[in-house]
């Protein structure tokens, strides 16, 4: 299985993608999860990532671009991989496709996160991230165990910076004007495929399960 999630922040992509790669036993790739953990360790890349992201802006196209080369040649993609968070300008989606041409892959589907606003932002004002493995939690719809842990490693839990208010505003602003069109890029080449995110998770898991394998 090899798919692309692509849909406003907080519709759900990193949630519903943990389930279906441990499910499918693929990799999930998600662009802010590795430019995050750059950022954590002040590695260079992190360096010129972070302004952008504290203000919820895109990371420059050639940055991720190098990055994400980089990453679809590692070993644990040639079984599939799930996409989060990337491509999300046109240029960056015909960079992987050219990628993807030389490696001899196709993709199997782009599924499309559809959420309304309001409930984006508050998921997104509710969401907690496990500092130490990553795990997703919300304070609403899944919230942690005892002490505000996480339930799988006990790490402490944290609000993303971005997560603020202000910044949630201008990634939505973002998303409407930079990553939406590629709404139009992935419908034309047959590959998209819509999912009502605002449901629980489970019935989008069961929605995305059912899309992909049919087209495969
Ligand atoms: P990134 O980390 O990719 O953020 P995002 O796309 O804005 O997406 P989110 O992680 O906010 O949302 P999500 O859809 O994964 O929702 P989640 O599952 O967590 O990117 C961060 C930044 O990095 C960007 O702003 C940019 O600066 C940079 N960047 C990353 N990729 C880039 C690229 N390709 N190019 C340039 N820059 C890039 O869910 C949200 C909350 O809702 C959670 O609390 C969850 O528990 C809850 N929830 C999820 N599903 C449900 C459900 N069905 N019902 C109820 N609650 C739910």
């Amino acid at each position: 299985m090899r798919v692309i999630f692509i849909g406003p922040p907080g519709a759900g992509k990193g949630t519903q993608a943990e389930v279906i790669s441990r499910q499918e036993g693929i990799a999930h790739i998600s662009t802010g999860d590795i430019l995050r953990k750059n950022v954590a360790e002040q590695t260079d890349l992190g360096k010129a990532a972070r302004e952008y992201m504290d203000a919820g802006k895109l990371v420059p196209d050639e940055i991720i671009i190098g990055m994400m080369e980089k990453r679809l040649g590692e070993k644990d993609c040639r079984k599939g991989f799930i996409l989060d968070g990337f491509p999300r300008t046109v240029p960056q989606a015909e960079a992987l496709e050219e990628l993807l041409d030389r490696m001899g892959l196709c993709l199997d589907a782009v599924i499309l996160f559809q959420a309304p606003d309001e409930i984006v932002i508050r998921r997104l004002s509710g969401r907690r991230v496990c500092r130490s493995c990553g795990a997703i939690y919300n304070k609403r719809s899944k919230p942690p165990g005892e002490d505000d842990r996480c339930d799988k490693c006990g790490g402490t839990l944290y609000q993303r910076d971005d997560d603020r208010e202000e910044v949630i505003k201008s990634r939505l602003e973002v998303y409407k004007g930079q990553t939406a069109p590629l709404i139009g890029f992935y419908r034309d080449k047959g590959l998209l495929v819509e999912v009502d995110a605002s449901r629980e998770s489970a019935e989008v898991v069961a929605d995305i399960n059912r899309s992909v394998k049919g087209s495969q």
